[in-house]
């Protein structure tokens, strides 16, 4: 059996130990939600370090544990902290807990991030719908023999962004008076920021706003067939587009600012797309 695929039915095996809850919605708590498990009704957690072979992140602020229980009603699993590539960990580990989601039963996949505005419109603290993506810099997470028992060796990725969720995270922000822009995000390695020559061909190829998570963990799950839909908190300008220098503190600070609206924006959005 695939190694990647044996690993994965251990993980499951372990939470499956505690807990036969099965989440409709995993949601991946991005920069500045990390305080959101406090929205959910908690009925099990489980921290990655106890579950054999799941990678723990090494970046301040993401300590990680799956968090089971119901939002407004809503069936979820909150995945607190994520794993970076810029941390070492190969690209199958930085996936592993999209692919666990799945195989505890969730169908949809909401992705959150911080990242950098390349859109010379978007201004910290702005929210952006993900319609689309660019991971063409990154190494593709499904290189590698195909888990065939995950999904398709080519997948398609038209839609990575379900039009459907797009629309009810549309519908809410505008009932809710929250300002959301659109875009398109690009997920780069890290763990620098980017040069300014970088921002502006990232802008010249139709990016709206860059940061180092996110397009992997949404083409992991298009091939094994959650649907996906992502905001993403525009925590400053790219570098170049404002006169400072960019500093992991202030990217925090911002998140930290944003974060009251964006759980409710992402609370309201859950309870839309399950109604
Ligand atoms: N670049 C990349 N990732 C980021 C940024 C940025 O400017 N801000 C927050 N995450």
């Amino acid at each position: 059996m695939d190694a990647r695929y044996e690993k994965l039915l251990k993980c499951r095996d372990y939470v499956r130990g505690p807990t036969d809850f099965v989440p409709r919605v995993a949601l991946t708590l991005g920069s500045g939600l990390g305080g959101f498990a406090s929205e959910v009704d908690v009925a099990c957690e489980a921290p990655y370090a106890d579950i054999p072979g799941l990678p723990v992140s090494t970046v301040p602020g993401h300590a990680g544990k799956f968090i089971f229980g119901t939002l407004r009603g809503v069936p979820v699993v909150c995945m607190q902290g994520r794993v970076h590539y810029y941390e070492g960990y190969e690209l199958s580990d930085v996936v592993l807990p999209t692919r666990l989601v799945r195989m505890l039963g969730a169908e949809i996949l909401f992705l959150t991030n911080a990242s950098g505005g390349v859109n010379p419109d978007f201004d910290a603290g702005d929210f952006m719908l993900i319609t689309d993506h660019i991971m063409s810099f990154f190494p593709n997470p499904l290189i590698g023999p195909n888990i065939e028992e995950l999904g398709t060796r080519f997948p398609d990725m038209s839609h990575v962004y379900d039009p459907d969720l797009c629309g009810a995270i549309r519908a809410v922000a505008a009932r809710e008076g929250i300002k959301l822009r659109e875009g398109v995000y690009c997920q780069l390695t890290g763990p620098c920021f980017e040069t300014p020559a970088e921002v502006r061909m990232l802008g010249i190829l139709g990016a709206d706003a860059v940061g180092m998570s996110t397009a992997v963990e949404a083409t992991a799950a298009r091939h094994c067939g959650l649907r996906v839909c992502g905001i993403s908190c525009v925590c400053n300008k790219g570098a170049g587009l404002s006169p400072t220098a960019l500093t992991h503190e202030e990217v925090q600070e911002a998140a930290d600012k944003a974060a009251p609206l964006f759980k409710r924006l992402v609370g309201e959005s859950i309870a839309e797309i399950c109604r």
